[in-house]
């Protein structure tokens, strides 16, 4: 996750028995190299690496986790066909995130091992189409025969498991970590995110990227500028650079974009990534027992 999963989120998620994935997306060759090193050091466990393919540096990216030795690459925001040939060639392992079946076939196509069907209540960049992550899982496990890792509204062990039995063979959280105390996240986005209650979200910018976020000041802006017919131009000069580090990263929750999905109204403390893991495993393991309220 951008301007969220560093080395420190992701080597704790992975020392706690999860995979942590270091956001590239909102990082420099340089910083992201730093990075991965760093998180070599604090993990001796899986940790992966998200590439959104429309990242402008992207060759570096990819360069860089190669020389770098990174076993496991998700990929996102993109066509797939170009880079997971590259990848696959150097022995690593490629997930592909998608938002339909249409595009978890191409990503099958292009040699995946595995997709992420990420669901309408997911935080961030997200599918035009809306589907929402119960009724995306089962039609992409229909749609291919490579894992399906759902995604999308996934704060506890119950939602891991109903995942699990529409067809997910594992489960991706994002938002939830957002409120970790390693998340690189500033701590005003951490305090917005937990006090931050149903409806409190939105899909917008559909005419760029979708993505979803807080509704705060700087959405108020995009939707007034959405309401008086603006153009994909004027809203990319209303984005302008920086937007969402402005907000994720520096605090801004007035003028930044806070990404964040849907299930952050379930959330209501910030607590240490191996917590959150333990938590959600344990929650698993109960609801396993119980999965259904028997009259
Ligand atoms: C702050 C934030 C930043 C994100 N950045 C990325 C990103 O750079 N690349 C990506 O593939 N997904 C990104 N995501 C999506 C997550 O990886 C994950 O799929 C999503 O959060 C799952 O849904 P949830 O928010 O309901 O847990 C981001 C999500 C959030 C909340």
């Amino acid at each position: 996750m951008i301007w969220a999963s560093g080395w420190r989120l992701a080597s704790a998620v992975s020392n706690a028995g999860g995979l942590g994935i270091i956001g590239s997306g909102s990082m420099y060759p340089d910083v992201l190299r730093e990075h991965i090193r760093k998180c070599q050091s604090a993990t001796s466990r899986p940790f992966g690496v998200n590439v959104p393919l429309l990242y402008p540096d992207i060759d570096k990216h990819i360069q860089i986790i190669i020389e770098e030795g990174v076993k496991i690459v998700f990929t996102s925001a993109g066509n797939p066909k170009t880079w997971t040939t590259v990848l696959k060639d150097k022995g690593i392992t490629v997930v592909h995130v998608v938002s339909s079946s249409k595009f978890a076939r191409k990503a099958e196509e292009a040699g995946c091992d595995a997709v992420v069907a990420e669901g309408f209540e997911a935080g961030g960049h997200n599918g035009r189409e809306e589907t929402t992550t119960m009724v995306l899982i089962p039609a992409v496990v229909n749609a291919v025969k490579i894992p399906v890792i759902g995604a999308g509204g996934i704060a506890t062990g119950r939602q891991m498991l109903a995942a699990m039995v529409m067809g997910a063979e594992g489960v991706q959280a994002g938002s939830l970590f957002v409120a970790s105390e390693e998340a690189s996240s500033h701590i005003a986005f951490k305090n917005k995110v937990i006090g931050s209650q149903e409806g409190d979200t939105a899909l917008t910018m559909k005419q760029l990227t979708p993505v979803r976020l807080l509704r705060n000041k700087f959405y108020q802006q995009v939707q007034q500028a959405e309401w008086k017919g603006a153009t994909p131009e004027e809203l990319k000069a209303l984005l302008g650079r920086a937007r969402a580090k402005k907000g994720m990263f520096e605090g801004d929750l007035d003028e930044g974009e806070l990404e964040i999905g849907q299930v952050s109204s379930l959330l209501d403390s910030i607590l240490p990534a191996a917590t959150i893991v333990k938590k959600l495993w344990s929650e698993f393991t109960e609801a396993l027992r119980n999965p259904v309220k028997m009259l």
